[in-house]
């Protein structure tokens, strides 16, 4: 499988959100990634289901919604409603992850679990098998624009080697920091999905941008 590229409308224009939705649409990518903020897991508020629901009526590719909030299983099912195809839960918030993991999935979601820097993939292992993408913090989880943590290669290398002992079929998805520098790298070491916000909506021609990731 070539690897996907879902942009991160984080760092679209939010004064004509349905310009840059109908970019993505017109672009090569695969996924619309959807970052969600609720100030108390990270120190940052972003938007929630009304701004979903408007993003779902124009999107003609999947939702990738990264929840970074506490108490996750609580709103499961209203982002199913408003349209999330993946839903991405953190370790960090999820004190009972298996739970968390079979509510999405059996709300009929593809489930996500996002780890942050610091959190060892080790904590994976006993759920590997369930998950359907590991979401790879590739930054603190809080902000757009932020600079890309070198020792995400290293946790690539090694989530891959937990997903083929076990036998899983988790997509490695990398958030944060993602620029044409480091994605082919990130590939290499064995990515499947790369998460950009800052890198497609701060360029030039956006859409092009997505087609240098995709290459
Ligand atoms: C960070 C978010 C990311 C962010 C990525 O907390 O989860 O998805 O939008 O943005 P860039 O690509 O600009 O680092
Ligand atoms: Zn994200």
């Amino acid at each position: 499988m070539s690897h996907l590229i879902a942009p991160s409308v984080l760092s679209a224009n939010f004064a004509n959100l349905q310009a840059d939705i109908e970019m993505i649409n017109n672009s090569e990518a695969d996924w619309f990634h959807v970052d969600v903020m609720d100030g108390v897991f990270v120190p940052n508020i972003s938007f929630g289901f009304p701004v979903i629901k408007s993003i779902q009526k124009f999107a003609k590719k999947p939702l990738d919604v990264h929840l970074m909030i506490v108490n996750p299983d609580q709103y499961a099912q209203a982002f199913k409603d408003v349209g999330a195809e993946i839903l991405t839960v953190h370790i960090e918030a999820c004190p009972h992850l298996h739970r968390s993991v079979q509510n999405i999935k059996n709300l009929g979601m593809k489930a996500g679990v996002a780890i942050n820097p610091h959190t060892s993939i080790n904590l994976l292992e006993d759920t590997i098998s369930d998950i359907d993408l590991i979401c790879l913090m590739s930054v603190n989880p809080g902000f757009g624009g932020q600079k890309f943590i070198e020792n995400t290669y290293e946790k690539v290398k090694k989530l891959k080697t937990l997903i083929q002992q076990k036998n899983s079929k988790a997509l490695i998805e990398i958030d944060g920091g993602v620029d044409l520098n480091n994605y082919q790298k990130l590939i290499d070491c064995g990515a499947n999905v790369l998460v950009a916000g800052n890198t497609v909506f701060s360029s030039k021609n956006p859409s092009e941008t997505i087609k240098m990731l995709k290459k």
